[in-house]
C-alpha cells in the first residue's frame, strides 16, 4: 500500500499554536484523521473551542503565545509545531501594539522554546499581504516586500525570526504564505475571507453583496483544505527547511465575479451595492504564484473558487438547516 506524506503524524506530538481558529482548527483535523496527539494553545481571542472535535487525542490549553514558559511547557515533546496564532489585520489596524506583542513576540516565544527544546519542524503561517501592492504578476516569493500595513510589518517580523533562528542556530523552520483562506469553519468577523461568508449572508436573506471599491480588486483565494494540505507538507517535507512558499491557487479573481458566483450558488436575483473603499483594503490586485510549492513539496491546489465556494454554500446551508 502506498503511504501518504501524513502518515509521518500518526502517534506523533504536534502543537498548533491559534488551533482554535479558523485554519489551525482545521489543521487540528487533519492531524487527527492522520493519528496525531494534538495539543492546542489558543487564548481565544478569535478562536474558539467550538471549532474544535472532541477527541482522545487532543489536548486544549487556554493559553497566550506572549507567555514564554507556558509554550516552552506546551511544546515539550512535540515534534512539530504549527503556529498559526496571531491577531488579525482588524486588530492590529486598531492596535498595532497587540498585533506587534502576539505576532512579533508570540513567534520570538515559539521559536526560542523551538532552540531550547530542539523541536524538530516549526511551521509559521505568514500571509501574502507582505507582498503588498506588487511589480510583477502572479507574484512569486521572490518579489519584492511592500509593507502596506503594521500586520504586514509583524507577519514579515516572524517571517525573519524563522529565518534567522534557522541560519543562526539550525532551528528547522518552514513559513507558508497564505492567501486569503475561505471555506466551511469560516467566522464573517474573519478580515481574510470575511468577505465570502459576508457576500453569503447578505444573499441568503436577499440582500444585495455589499462591495467595498468598484469591485475590479482582486485576489487569490486558497479553499481551506487546500491550505491545510500545504501547511502539513511544509511540515513534513525535507525540503522544506529554512524556505518559503506560497500557498495560493494561481488564479486571480475580482470581488465582483466573487459576488457573481455567490449569487448564482444561491439563485437569486440580485445586483451587488457599491460602497466606499475600508483603510484595511488598500491592495489593488493579487495572484500569486504557486509554482515552487508545487516543484518542491509536489503540492498542487485541488479546489476550483467554484467548487470551493459551493462547498462553503453547502457548510452554510447546513448551519441553517441544524438551527431550525
Ligand atoms: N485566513 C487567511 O486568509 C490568512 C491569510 C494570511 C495569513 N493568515 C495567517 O494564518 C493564521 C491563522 O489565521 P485564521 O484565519 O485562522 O485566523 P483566526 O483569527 O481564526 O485564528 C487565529 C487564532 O489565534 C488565536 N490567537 C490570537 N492571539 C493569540 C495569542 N496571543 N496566543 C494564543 N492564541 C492566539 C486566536 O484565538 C485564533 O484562534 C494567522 O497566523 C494569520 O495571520 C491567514
Amino acid at each position: 500500500m502506498n503511504e501518504h506524506p501524513f502518515d509521518a503524524f500518526r502517534g506523533k506530538l504536534v502543537v498548533v499554536t491559534g488551533g482554535a481558529g479558523f485554519v489551525g482548527s482545521n489543521i487540528v483535523k487533519r492531524l487527527l484523521e492522520a493519528g496525531a496527539h494534538v495539543k492546542v494553545l489558543d487564548d481565544f481571542y478569535t478562536g474558539s473551542e467550538a471549532n474544535l472535535p472532541k477527541h482522545d487525542e487532543l489536548e486544549v490549553i487556554c493559553g497566550s503565545v506572549v507567555d514564554f514558559d507556558l509554550v516552552r511547557e506546551t511544546m515539550k515533546g512535540a515534534e512539530y509545531v504549527i503556529h498559526e496564532a496571531a491577531r488579525n489585520i482588524i486588530v492590529s489596524t486598531k492596535n498595532p501594539r497587540e498585533d506587534y506583542e502576539t505576532n512579533i513576540g508570540g513567534t520570538l516565544n515559539v521559536l526560542l522554546a523551538a532552540r531550547e527544546l530542539n523541536t524538530p519542524r516549526v511551521v509559521y503561517s505568514s500571509s501574502a499581504s507582505v507582498y503588498g501592492n506588487p511589480r510583477h504578476l502572479p507574484i512569486n516569493e521572490d518579489e519584492s516586500i511592500n509593507l502596506l500595513s503594521p500586520y504586514s510589518v509583524s507577519k514579515l517580523g516572524g517571517e525573519g525570526y524563522c529565518k534567522s533562528f534557522y541560519e543562526t542556530y539550525g532551528t528547522s523552520t518552514a513559513v507558508v504564505r497564505y492567501s486569503n483562506v475561505y471555506g466551511p469553519g469560516q467566522d464573517p468577523a474573519n478580515p481574510y475571507c470575511g468577505v465570502v461568508s459576508k457576500f453569503f449572508e447578505a444573499v441568503l436573506n436577499g440582500d444585495a453583496p455589499r462591495i467595498h471599491g468598484d469591485g475590479e480588486q482582486t485576489r487569490d483565494f486558497t479553499y481551506v483544505d487546500d491550505a491545510v494540505d500545504a501547511t502539513l507538507m511544509a511540515a513534513v517535507s525535507v525540503k522544506a527547511e529554512g524556505k518559503i512558499y506560497n500557498v495560493a491557487t494561481g488564479r486571480e479573481v475580482t470581488i465582483n465575479q466573487l459576488a457573481r458566483i455567490i449569487i448564482g450558488l444561491a439563485g437569486k436575483d440580485l445586483e451587488p451595492e457599491y460602497v466606499d473603499r475600508r483603510d484595511i483594503d488598500n491592495i489593488r490586485r493579487r495572484v500569486l504564484s504557486i509554482e515552487k510549492i508545487r516543484m518542491e513539496l509536489r503540492w498542487t491546489p485541488t479546489f476550483t473558487i467554484e467548487r470551493g465556494l459551493k462547498r462553503t454554500y453547502e457548510w452554510i446551508l447546513s448551519l441553517t438547516k441544524n438551527e431550525s
